[in-house]
């Protein structure tokens, strides 16, 4: 559910709640009018990117934004997108519009896409980043545990890219290129008990990367699916909150998120597939795909029983 389009703060300089319209306000349905005045960057290009109030989407908010996007910063923490706006704008220049959304609530990509239509803010790039992970094992999490899962990271992401896919194929079609970077996983190249559902969420997310880039091509369209490992962020500490084995990871096995933001950043503006940052994850993913399913499953559960 779009829960807020805010209003210009002088705090922060920034977008909607921190920041600047580049149109006319809109109202209701997505929220309170933004402001009236055309931005004077309107020339810049514009990122919308879910799940920027912290870890890998914060990252990748402040790439776009030192390459010289105005971003659309979307999640549910107002004052922590508030906040990243601020800084986007004194660090970077950059105009940055805050969007409350609750992604997992069906319509919400819907909603948004028309509160972002009337302020005529068109995004050319759309990152996929929000996300949640529940570890366990499948009959340990609540059916709600599994559902908010799906909720967000298969149907949320998917209505986003139905919602801003069609305008950009439009809008290449006219000369000017587009891109989406969804955020996947290396969890995405084999199944992971004790990860069950978030690992085939993110088995989706991979599918649908490589199923679109074949679709686009040749539209000015690029898809791009970003899979990190394991990576130094929120995520990571609420689920090594859940199990202690998770907090005392080897260093070499933890990306740091700056550089997968700056990696998977770097591939979405190349237009390549698939990312996945890392030496290490790399040959594990290689390896995943060059070995026979029975026996990646096989080490996948000893792996799980031993590790998580
Ligand atoms: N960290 C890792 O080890 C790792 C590895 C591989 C892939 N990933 C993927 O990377 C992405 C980012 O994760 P992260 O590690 O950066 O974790 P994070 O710091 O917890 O960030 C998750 C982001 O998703 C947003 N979000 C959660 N629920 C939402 C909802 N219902 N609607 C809108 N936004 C929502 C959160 O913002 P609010 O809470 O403010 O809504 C936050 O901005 C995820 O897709 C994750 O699966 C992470």
């Amino acid at each position: 559910m779009v829960t807020k389009l805010a209003k210009k703060t002088a705090a922060t300089g920034g977008g909607n709640v921190g920041g600047e319209s580049r149109g006319k306000s809109g109202g209701e349905g997505g929220g309170e009018a933004v402001g009236d005045k055309v931005s004077a960057k309107a020339s810049r290009p514009l990122a919308l990117v879910t799940g920027a109030s912290s870890g890998i989407g914060e990252a990748l908010a402040h790439c776009f934004a030192k390459a010289g996007y105005d971003v659309i910063l979307v999640a549910r923490s107002a004052d922590k997108l508030k906040a990243l706006a601020g800084e986007l704008k004194s660090r970077h220049g950059a105009a940055a519009y805050v969007q409350v959304v609750d992604l997992a609530v069906p319509g919400a990509a819907a909603k948004l896409g028309a509160a972002l239509k009337r302020n005529k803010l068109v995004p050319d790039v759309l990152v996929n980043c929000a996300g949640v992970l529940s570890q366990g094992l499948f009959t340990s999490l609540s059916a709600a545990t599994h559902q908010q899962m799906i909720d967000l990271n298969i149907a949320g992401l998917t209505a986003m890219i139905s919602e801003f896919l069609p305008g950009m194929v439009e809008r290449a079609g006219q000369g000017s290129r587009a891109r989406i970077l969804n955020v996947a996983s290396i969890a995405a190249f084999q199944p992971i008990p004790s990860l069950a559902t978030y690992a085939a969420s993110k088995a989706f997310v991979l599918s649908l990367t490589e199923s679109l880039s074949e679709e686009m091509k040749g539209t000015g369209v690029t898809v791009t699916a970003l899979c990190p490992g394991v990576t130094a962020t929120a995520m990571l500490t609420g689920a090594a909150s859940a199990n202690d084995k998770l907090g005392h990871l080897p260093a070499f096995m933890v990306g740091e998120v700056n550089d997968v933001a700056r990696q998977g950043f770097e591939a979405c503006m190349r237009g390549d597939v698939i990312c996945v940052p890392g030496a290490i994850n790399r040959a594990v993913t290689l390896g995943s795909r060059a070995t026979p399913k029975w026996l990646v499953r096989k080490i996948g559960g000893l792996i799980a029983r031993k590790a998580l």
